[in-house]
């Protein structure tokens, strides 16, 4: 079933969503989990922008992160929480990005072993472009470098 989310772009007064986020991030991406400061941070950027998809009671069922500089933009992180996952969420943050970045091509780099997210990002008709060797530590890993641009 589809969830229905409102999709928020978060300022860095946004405290405690900004907390949500930190918190919803140690859960899906343990080791590599950005600090609070680090949202905060990408929220006060004028070419930052932290999207967080929230439930009727205002929870944050998932969020992601990302920088668009003139027309390159880098998709640096996208998590649901599990109980909220192969809903929509996911699918809905993405579109929200990409209407707010126009016309930029989209990059990011995802572990080669994540195949929820390389199908995911397949489903958003991203292309696979090149391997990053052992972009990643803990566990070491290539990372598979994706690209999408708009039509
Ligand atoms: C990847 C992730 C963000 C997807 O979130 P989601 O809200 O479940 O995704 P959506 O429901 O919007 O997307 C659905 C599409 O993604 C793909 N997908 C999502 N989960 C999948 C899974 N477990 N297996 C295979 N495909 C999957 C499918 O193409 C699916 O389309 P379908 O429903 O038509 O089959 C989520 O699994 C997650 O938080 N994972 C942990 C964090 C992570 O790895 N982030 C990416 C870092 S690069």
């Amino acid at each position: 079933m589809m969830q229905k989310a409102d999709i928020r772009k978060l300022s860095p007064e946004d405290t405690n969503l900004l907390q949500a986020c930190t918190e919803l991030e140690k859960i899906c991406i343990p080791g590599e989990a950005w600090s609070f400061e680090s949202f905060r941070s990408e929220a006060e950027k004028p070419s930052g922008f932290v999207l967080a998809a929230l439930d009727d009671s205002g929870n944050v069922m998932g969020f992601l992160t990302a920088s668009c500089i003139l027309d390159t933009a880098e998709l640096t992180n996208i998590a649901v929480a599990p109980e909220c996952r192969k809903q929509g969420v996911a699918g809905m943050l993405l579109k929200n990005l990409l209407s707010r970045i126009g016309r930029a091509e989209l990059f990011l780099e995802v572990r080669e072993s994540n195949l929820p997210a390389r199908k995911f990002y397949q489903k958003y008709q991203f292309q696979e472009i090149g391997i990053r060797k052992r972009f990643y530590q803990n566990p070491e890993e290539n990372a598979v470098l994706m690209k999408w641009e708009s039509e």
